[in-house]
């Protein structure tokens, strides 16, 4: 980046000049990051980042191939493990969740087929149905009896329904249970996203699916590589391996595009065996979730979402927002504001994130900001 670069950048985001943590440095000073998807605080974990650094070493900065045609013991045992990870029998490699979710709607519903999303999936979920050669039906935000009623309209072809665990702008929770009730009695496919869950909450992180008590009756996963697990380039299915080897033999999405690097295998398989080996970085996550929801609560802030990291407090005009959140980094703590398009216009909000690296002081230093923050800009009284 040359001077002027920076400077461009410099004003409209800040930049980021050191290892993202608790916190980092922020145009040349150390803030709290309340605002980054490392749940698990592995994207600045030393460990981490010498098993990802060795692997670029031993095998190269690059594979340079795409995944049909060669892979490494890396990125297989990657495969493994994320398998192992969501209790299914298979599992494949996209260099993005986004490719995955693209690569899904694309191969698993043709022409004749119909995909039912939900109205606040992902936006790759969205342009991966947009880019399908099936039909999409759309249902309102978990509403599952308006699920129901597509389901139950007169169609020949096959089903897919395709929903996030979590909710990456709200932090709800998609009604899995239920959903898989829904998907049996219209044999109907089901899809979930689990890129805000894996690793980041139910028993032993292994996601919504776990936590709701049905991880074994999901068709497949998808998720990423880039949250919880280091943060890592990188996204996967896992599921039934009649899908998984239908996305191998044919998503366009995972043939014609290059395999992951070596060291984003290497560094994301460390952070799941980290996690599958040890609970303790899900359960610190869990409790600095906790004491930042009660705590903005307290101020008589509107959070929305439950008892997930992803704590939104909601604004509404989105100038405001971006008001609350250059107040809140004067007193050195980072949360970007998310407007439209991101959101509906109106429902500006800062999406606070806790992760495990954070300290219950960091904690409660950032309650305490964002008190005086949303003072400053009239949010609170
Ligand atoms: C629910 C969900 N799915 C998919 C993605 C995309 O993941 P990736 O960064 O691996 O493309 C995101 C990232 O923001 C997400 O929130």
């Amino acid at each position: 980046m040359t001077s002027e670069d920076v400077s461009r950048a410099r004003a409209d985001k800040p930049v980021i000049d050191g290892r993202v943590g608790a916190r980092t440095e922020l145009d040349g000073r150390s803030v709290i990051l309340l605002t980054a998807n490392n749940y698990l605080g592995l994207a600045g974990d030393t460990d981490i980042i010498e098993r990802s650094c060795a692997a670029a070493r031993q095998y190269g900065s690059g594979s340079t191939l795409n995944p049909p045609l060669a892979t490494t013991p890396l990125h297989e045992q990657l495969c493994e493990t994320l398998a192992q990870f969501h209790h299914t029998s298979s599992a494949l490699l996209f260099n993005s969740c986004t490719s995955a979710n693209v690569a899904v709607a694309c191969t698993l519903a043709g022409k004749d087929d119909r995909i039912f999303s939900d109205r606040l999936n992902h936006a790759s979920i969205i342009d991966g149905c947009r880019l399908s050669p099936a039909k999409t039906r759309i249902y309102e935000n978990r509403d599952l009896d308006h699920l129901d009623a597509l389901l139950s309209e007169p169609h020949h072809g096959a089903r897919l329904v395709i929903t996030d665990g979590i909710f990456s702008m709200e932090g709800d929770a998609a009604d899995l249970p239920r959903m898989i009730a829904l998907c049996r009695r219209h044999n109907a496919t089901l899809v979930v996203d689990e890129s805000h869950a894996a690793g980041v909450i139910g028993p032993g992180g292994r996601g919504t699916a776990a936590l709701q008590g049905c991880a074994g009756d999901i068709d497949l996963y998808t998720g990423t590589l880039s949250k919880a697990f280091g943060g890592f380039a990188g996204g996967y299915v896992a599921g039934r391996a009649d899908l998984v080897r239908r996305l191998h033999d044919h998503g366009r999405f995972y043939m014609f595009t290059t395999a992951i690097t070596p060291s984003s295998a290497a560094g994301a398989l460390a952070a799941i065996e980290r996690v599958m080996r040890d609970d303790t970085l899900v359960r610190r996550l869990a409790e600095n979730a906790a004491r930042l929801r009660a705590g903005l609560k307290a101020l008589g802030l509107r959070i929305l979402g439950h008892d997930h990291p992803i704590t939104p407090i909601l604004v509404g005009d989105e100038q405001k927002a971006r008001e609350f959140s250059r107040e809140l980094l004067r007193d050195g703590v980072y949360i970007g504001a998310i407007c439209f398009p991101i959101v509906a216009r109106g429902e500006a909000r800062l999406r606070a994130q806790a992760s495990a690296a954070h300290s219950t002081a960091d904690i409660d230093e950032a309650i305490t900001a964002i008190g005086k923050a949303a003072r400053r800009v009239g949010l609170i009284g």
